[in-house]
């Protein structure tokens, strides 16, 4: 999966992207809006915003950059920034893996079932990193390999399909945290069977 084909699969997507995930990634969202404990005047970074499901869920006193690659998506993301007059947002057309932001431009970075989608998880950890400020939060929501052998075992079979529809099902948060040398502060299971984690880790640098 290339970037070419994951920016084409979500503009596919983007039509029914809220209808097929809306209800069901719902309390991940809020829970990990929840836990960045935000102060007035932070400043977040969305990478992967989608459709900008999340956003309505911020605090006004906060500023909220989202990005995407996908064009479509962005524009979903758009409608829901004039619906919500979410004056407090903006977005980019932006790789994630390779951002024009300085260095240390962000007190949070949330990655919300993105490093499951990008063909280079660990390019993308790592930007989030440099544009994160030394202290700041870094949050993940996704899908990770399972713990449990046999459902591991399955996941990796069935990834190569997944692949083709958008994401990957056998991503390991552990190898990823260590490749990027980033420890766990705060990791819960979330949405529906619990099959998803909210992962938080404060940014060592
Ligand atoms: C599964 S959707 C998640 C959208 C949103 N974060 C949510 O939780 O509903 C993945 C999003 O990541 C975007 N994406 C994939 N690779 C990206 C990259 N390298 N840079 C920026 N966005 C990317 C896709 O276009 C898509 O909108």
């Amino acid at each position: 999966m290339d970037i070419a084909y994951v920016e084409k699969t979500y503009s596919k997507w983007s039509n029914i992207y809220d209808l097929f995930w809306g209800k069901l990634l719902h309390p991940g969202q809020k829970a990990a809006i929840e836990i960045m404990d935000i102060q007035p005047g932070d400043r977040i970074l969305e990478v992967g915003v989608g459709t900008g499901l999340s956003l309505p869920l911020y605090p006004d006193n906060c500023q909220v950059v989202g990005i995407d690659l996908s064009a479509e998506m962005l524009k979903k993301a758009q409608k829901k920034i004039e619906k919500h007059q979410l004056d407090n947002v903006v977005l980019e057309k932006m790789d994630a893996g390779n951002m024009d932001f300085e260095d240390n431009s962000f007190d949070t970075v949330i990655a919300a079932h993105v490093v499951s989608v990008v063909p280079d998880p660990v390019k993308v950890v790592l930007e989030m990193k440099r544009v994160c400020k030394k202290g700041g939060k870094l949050l993940f929501l996704n899908h990770f390999k399972s713990q449990n052998r046999i459902l591991a075992k399955f996941e990796e079979l069935i990834s190569p399909l997944c692949d083709k529809i958008g994401f990957k099902t056998d991503l390991d948060v552990e190898k990823l945290m260590t490749i990027t040398n980033l420890k766990i502060n705060y990791r819960r299971k979330i949405n529906l069977f619990n099959y998803w984690q909210l992962v938080q880790c404060v940014n060592q640098k």
